[in-house]
Parts: structure tokens; sequence; C-alpha cells
């Protein structure tokens, strides 16, 4: 087979599976109304939950002082003070010694699990993972086992499994001769907080108690947790679910969702970021984010912490889920931003998705392998700048669209 003819076929089965994406072009600023292709669109499909990213004033600003571009990698001249103070900003907000910007939460995950797990390592992941939690184990030369969805016996059990087995021999060879050593084997344990197609959340304190009792290390993705969840003091899902620092050792959180920007960052201990710096290659082999960036999300994160735009998103959610209710709408349980409806059908959930875009809606339809077979559905998500009114919009035009023969 050429190359040509692998290329040929996998797109048309793509096709013929029904599972061909589009890209939409986006001709306004991300908000809650967006025009795409000229069309003006409500949009319940941005992960922007407290709606910041059409905010102009904190970048204009911070590129009059910074110009556009890094540079350079921050181990060569791209560090600024603005990474610093962002960084800082970023490690007391989640309420972690340090933390360590990346390009994007991608990056960050595949940084730490490459950089940390060994050969004769043991990775758990939640059968729900973030495609970049998965990517991440797989470049590790790790041993990944996936764990039933927000299962903490089948963690349990795969933990007991592999630490009742014999410690591993490993062969190296030094000065001219073999030598036989036995290496110790360690394991991680690695979560989406808020799962990002189902809108649900770990259970961290289970999760945190088991890894504690099996010496494992816990690391959590808030990706759609991170500057959206949290309790008066920091923010994040380990905060709303009252864990410190200690609970969760890692913590990896994005820019670029609740923080209305772009880039992430993992919080941990000292060493752990210092470890990071020295050895991880995503961050050591890529160019800075713009230092104008890391101003201007130094900026948003100042606004989130008042809590204000969290409360709205929160008014909003509670009025979607009693509305979802009312109508019987088969919305799948969360009590994030993240509300999907579950179709099934990959075919079915493309067609709503069309028809709600014909009467102003936007909501893209979520199909394999993003999420299991059978499982397609209409990711719906809130955000603060949604009104009531809008949220009304949204459900009746679902319902007469289900009614009128595309009923779940
Ligand atoms: C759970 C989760 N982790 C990580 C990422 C990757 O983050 P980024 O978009 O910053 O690369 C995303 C989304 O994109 C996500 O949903």
């Amino acid at each position: 087979m050429s190359w040509q003819q692998r290329i040929h076929q996998a797109v048309q089965q793509r096709k013929a599976d029904n599972l061909w994406r589009q890209r939409i072009n986006v001709g306004s600023p991300q908000s809650a109304r967006i025009l795409v292709d000229g069309q003006p669109l409500l949009n319940f499909s941005s992960n922007d939950y407290l709606g910041l990213a059409q905010q102009t004033e904190p970048l204009i600003d911070a590129a009059k002082a910074w110009g556009m571009g890094s540079g350079a990698s921050h181990l060569v001249c791209g560090h600024s003070s603005a990474h610093q103070q962002l960084e800082q900003a970023l490690a007391e907000s989640v309420g972690y010694p340090r933390a360590l910007l990346f390009s994007n939460g991608y990056m960050a995950n595949l940084a730490v699990l490459q950089t940390l797990l060994r050969r004769q390592d043991h990775l758990y992941q939640d059968k729900l993972n973030h495609a970049s939690l998965i990517d991440g184990g797989l470049i590790s030369s790790a041993k990944m086992h996936r764990y039933r969805h927000n299962d903490g016996a089948h963690l349990l059990h795969f933990l007991k499994q592999h630490q009742k087995s014999a410690p591993e021999s490993l062969v190296t060879a030094s000065s001219g001769s073999l030598n036989e050593q036995t290496v110790s084997s360690l394991s991680l344990v690695a979560t989406d907080a808020v799962f990002s197609m189902d809108g649900d959340q770990a259970n961290l304190a289970d999760l945190a108690t088991i890894c504690q009792q099996h010496q494992a290390l816990l690391m959590i993705d808030d990706a759609h947790g991170f500057a959206v969840l949290g309790n008066s003091a920091h923010t994040g899902s380990h905060a709303k679910q009252g864990l410190t620092a200690e609970q969760v050792p890692i913590y990896m959180g994005t820019l670029g969702k609740g923080l209305g920007g772009y880039g992430a960052f993992i919080a941990g201990s000292e060493e752990l970021i210092e470890y990071l710096i020295q050895f991880a290659r995503p961050y050591i082999y890529t160019t800075a984010i713009p230092a104008a960036l890391a101003s201007a999300m130094q900026t948003n994160l100042e606004v989130v912490m008042t809590g204000k735009r969290q409360a709205l998103l929160a008014s909003n959610i509670d009025y979607f889920r009693q509305q979802a209710q009312h109508l019987a709408l088969n919305i799948m349980p969360s009590s994030t931003a993240i509300q999907p409806l579950l179709i099934g059908d990959d075919a079915k959930a493309v067609a709503i998705s069309q028809q709600l875009k014909q009467q102003g809606i936007l909501v893209t339809a979520i199909r394999p392998p993003t999420v299991a077979k059978g499982s397609a559905r209409l990711r719906i998500t809130l955000t603060a700048n949604h009104t009531e009114k809008d949220i009304d919009f949204l459900l009746t035009s679902l319902v007469s669209i289900l009614e009128s023969g595309y009923g779940v």
C-alpha cells in the first residue's frame, strides 16, 4: 500500500463511518453570541465558562508593554517577569507552593507523565480521562492501566494486584559487564477532575485516600475546574472538594477555558517544579508563551478570584437543569458547566446539531473516538455570559427538534 492509498482509505472510511469532522469559521470574538460563516449564533459550545475570552484591554495593555513574542524558550531568554509573576499568582490561587507555566494543557500532561514515569512504573488512569493524559501515558514507558470510570474499587483492585507482584529486575551494562539490579516500581494515578465530555467530577477524596494507602502519587487534570470551581480561599476542584495540595500532589490547570486565554500550568512542590524545569522535554524545548499573554492571564486571574463570574455561571447551571428537568430532557448527571444531552447515534447527533444551527444555536455533536461508540452526544456548555432567555431559547428549540422526529 502506498502513502497516498493509506491516506485516501482512512479519509474515505471516516466519511463512511459518519465521523467526518469539519471546522467552522468563527468571524467574531468568542462570547455567548458569535458569527459563524457570517451567521449570528447563540454559542453553547465554548469552554469560555466565565465569559472572559472576549476581553481585549488586558492583552492590549500588556502587548504595549511586552510586544508580541517571547523570543525563546524559558531556559534560554523567554522567561520574563510577567511569566514569573503569573506563576506565583497561579500557585497562590490553587494553594500550592509553586507553579510552572506550559504552552498548553496537552503539553503539560505529556510533560508530567513522560518525565516522572519509568519503564518499571505503573500508571493508572480513569477510563474517561482526556486524550492528553492517555497520550502522556503512551509516550512514557510505564505500564498503563485504565480503571472503570469513577470506580475507586477497580483502581484499588489494580493497585493491590501490582503491588503484590515481585519487584522487577533490570539488567544494566556498566564498565563492560552486565549487572542485575532490583528496581523499585512506583505508582501514579491520573484523573480528570471534571470529565470533559460528561461534565461529572472525580471523587478526589476517595482517590486521595487510596493513593495515600498505596503510596501512589495523585495527579489531577483540572482543565475544566480551574478558575471555575473552588472555595473562598482557593480555586480548583481540589479546593471545592475540601482537599489540600498535600492530598493532591500534582495539579494541572489550563488557562484556555475558565481564564479565557491560552496556556497551562502544573502546580506542585518546590522540588517537583524544579525537577520539571530540569527534565521535562515539553517544557524545555519550546518557545515560552508571549509575556503579554502571561500578563493578561494574570489580570483575568485577579478578576476570577473575586468569585462574581462563578456565581453567574452557577445560577445559569441551576436554571438550565431545572428547566431541562421540567421539559423531561435527558441531560446527563452533571453539576458543572458541561451539560451533555446523550443521543447515542452519531448521525442523529449531527442532524440535531445541524437543525439547532438553522435555528441560530451552536451546540457541537461529539462523536467517537472522542466518546465511546454508541454514546454520541450534544455537548452543551454554559457560561457566565448566557442569560436565562438564551437558555430558554436553547431548550425550547431542542424540544421542538426532538419532537419532530429526532427523539432520544
Ligand atoms: C480535560 C482536559 N485536559 C487537557 C486539555 C488540554 O488543554 P489545552 O487545550 O490547554 O491543550 C483539555 C482541553 O483541551 C481538556 O479538556
